[in-house]
């Protein structure tokens, strides 16, 4: 049994999050989550919104709300996404929110400054003279000074995605008032990565560190990281902002300075293990998940977030050595990186009409259909899109007809056939080469589960239940029940049972993609619907499920997913093109 500590990236409480996060950075972790449970292993799984920064202030001014309100009403409509989607954390918090989240953060960056890993400089900035403010980040907008992009951002490059130094954008403009700014000086704090990276960062990265092992980068993050060390240069982690975590007050020049957004937001993910363990009755908690060797730290992020989790925020935790007590803390052991994924050939966006309303979505569709959708098209290795062509198919001819449809058949049958029990096997069909290869493809379902996988592990599933539903077909049980032949009524008992057996292994490997279905399922087959740890076993390549026993009492046969018909599709696209036909990007 090992220990796994998963996160997923805090949603910024700005918008509405669309499903193209959820496959991105939630689903794949809620899936991994509850497979690991089921494992048997100790898990904790963390999340919060992230309530600071100018991508809030900026949204709430638009809003003409409070900072505060603003973040407390997209907080509330985020949560309630992921319980749609029936994504289950262990505590869902919030930068903002969180009762130990300033006090953890400012406790980092004093450590960092009395270690010499952050220092002070005084520098220009650019400053509107009209609105008398300094204007941090996205309040200004300007010529990339790598790409010629004319709409880059005063943080960062949308086009190229550099990191900016906002000083060196070309033709300046404020977003706040309009106006062309000036520079002028002030005094900011820098974090010295260059420095922090000799002192352990690099031999960490590199798989050199034998106390804080981790797998390998997928290649996509390995890729990133490389370029990201070709040029690693102290960066200013303090803002002139009105809403943030304070820079510690003792400090000269702290005044109107909040820490910068991506300093505090991953300082998020302890403090809503602080909030969770307090929660619990055992504030210390959270010292066995962030400062156990044992720990295995994943990160579920999307592709734009890699940098900060590979190199910013483990060079704030070795920063720390062992500022909080004799331990240090853990670093990443695995940062399963997503791309990007798409609506109907363009990018999701909520401002531009292309997105899908998650009201409406819910009201027609199941979260189960929704979940194993997305987690067959989840955008593991390249980017990938929702097509609603695409989710009919999967809810229609995977889910309805083979999975839903194996499982109706055989227990109607049984119902009818064996007044709803399991029949006497003789155990004939024990070794039968169909279904020794269900056996490889629910052995091959978790093996790809537990290397995040989600793609191959959807249709390594169904691939199962294709195996299962052959080899109903070939056994022609509803013929063998006509029979007066005694060996043909043994038969048709034997493949019955092992129809059922399946059924039942099939309800746990179909768990972590849908867990309401697998309950379903579970109650159909007169089973006990929920399960806690180890309800995984070990059945797969090799290892048949054992005999259920005879005359055991079966529920009733349901329909677990019910058919999206052509035209309800037709409307939905058109929905899609009426509300997205403004044209914005
Ligand atoms: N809010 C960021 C985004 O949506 C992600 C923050 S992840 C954290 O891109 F680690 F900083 F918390
Ligand atoms: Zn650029």
């Amino acid at each position: 049994m090992a220990k796994y500590l998963v996160t997923s990236a805090l949603p910024y409480a700005n918008g509405p999050i669309h499903f193209g996060h959820v496959a991105g950075a939630y689903l794949p972790a809620d899936i991994y989550v509850r497979y690991l449970r089921m494992r048997g292993h100790q898990v904790l799984y963390v999340c919060g919104t992230d309530e600071h920064g100018v991508a809030i202030t900026l949204r709430a001014e638009q809003e003409g709300l409070s900072y505060r309100e603003s973040v407390d009403r997209w907080h509330a409509e985020i949560k309630a996404l992921f319980d749609r989607f029936s994504i289950r954390f262990d505590v869902f918090s919030g930068t903002a929110r969180c009762r130990y989240h300033a006090e953890a953060s400012r406790r980092f960056f004093r450590v960092l400054l009395e270690r010499g890993w952050v220092t002070e400089r005084v520098e220009e900035q650019w400053y509107s003279e009209a609105s008398g403010r300094f204007l941090p980040d996205r309040y200004l907008q300007g010529t990339c000074p790598e790409c010629r992009h004319e709409t880059a951002r005063g943080d960062e490059c949308p086009s190229c995605g550099a990191w900016i130094d906002a000083r060196q954008l070309g033709d300046p403009v404020s977003l706040v008032d309009g106006s062309r700014p000036v520079l002028k000086e002030t005094k900011h704090w820098y974090l010295d990565l260059p420095g922090l990276r000799a002192a352990g960062l690099d031999r960490w990265l590199q798989g050199a560190d034998p106390e804080r092992p981790h797998l390998p980068w997928k290649p996509n993050v390995e890729g990133h990281v490389k370029a990201m060390l070709k040029d690693l240069q102290e960066r200013p982690i303090t803002r002139d902002l009105p809403w943030g975590v304070p820079v510690p007050e003792e400090l000269e020049g702290a005044e109107g300075k909040v820490l910068y957004v991506w300093f505090d937001a991953p300082i998020g993910y302890l403090s809503a293990t602080m909030e969770w363990a307090e929660d619990q009755g055992e504030p210390e908690a959270w010292r066995d998940w962030w400062q156990d060797r044992q720990t295995h730290l994943v990160h579920f992020i999307g592709k734009d977030n890699i940098a900060f989790h590979l190199v910013v925020f483990p060079a704030m935790l070795l920063g720390q050595e062992n500022a909080w007590d004799d331990r240090p803390f853990v670093l990443p052991y695995s940062v399963p990186a997503n791309e990007f994924y798409n609506l109907q050939g363009r990018k999701f966006s909520t401002s531009g009409g292309w997105y899908l309303d998650n009201e409406e979505f819910f009201s027609r569709y199941s979260a189960d259909a929704a979940r194993f959708h997305l987690a067959l098209t989840a955008p593991e290795t390249a980017d990938s899109e929702f097509t609603w062509e695409g989710f009919q198919a999967t809810n229609n001819s995977l889910l309805a007809d083979k999975l839903g449809n194996l499982a109706t058949r055989v227990i109607k049958f049984a119902a009818r056939r064996y007044d709803a029990a399991v029949p006497a096997s003789d155990g004939s069909l024990d070794r039968h080469p169909t279904l020794a290869e269900a056996d490889e493809r629910f052995a091959e379902t978790g093996d790809r589960l537990s290397r995040n996988e989600l793609p191959r592990a959807a249709r390594a599933l169904i691939a199962a239940c294709d195996s299962l539903n052959q080899f109903f077909d070939a056994l022609t049980p509803w013929k063998l029940a006509k029979s007066e032949d005694s060996a043909d009524l043994a038969l048709c008992g034997a493949c019955i049972e092992r129809c059922l057996a399946y059924l039942e292994l099939l309800s746990r490997r179909l768990r972590p993609f849908c867990p309401d279905s697998s309950d379903r399922l579970r109650v159909m087959l007169g089973q006990a619907a929920a399960g806690g740890g180890d309800l995984w076993g070990e059945e797969g390549a090799g290892q048949p499920p054992a005999h259920l026993p005879e005359g055991a009492a079966l529920g009733e046969a349901e329909v677990l997913f019910q058919k999206i018909d052509e035209e309800t599709v037709a409307n939905e696209l058109e929905r899609l093109a009426r509300r997205g036909g403004r044209g914005e990007e």
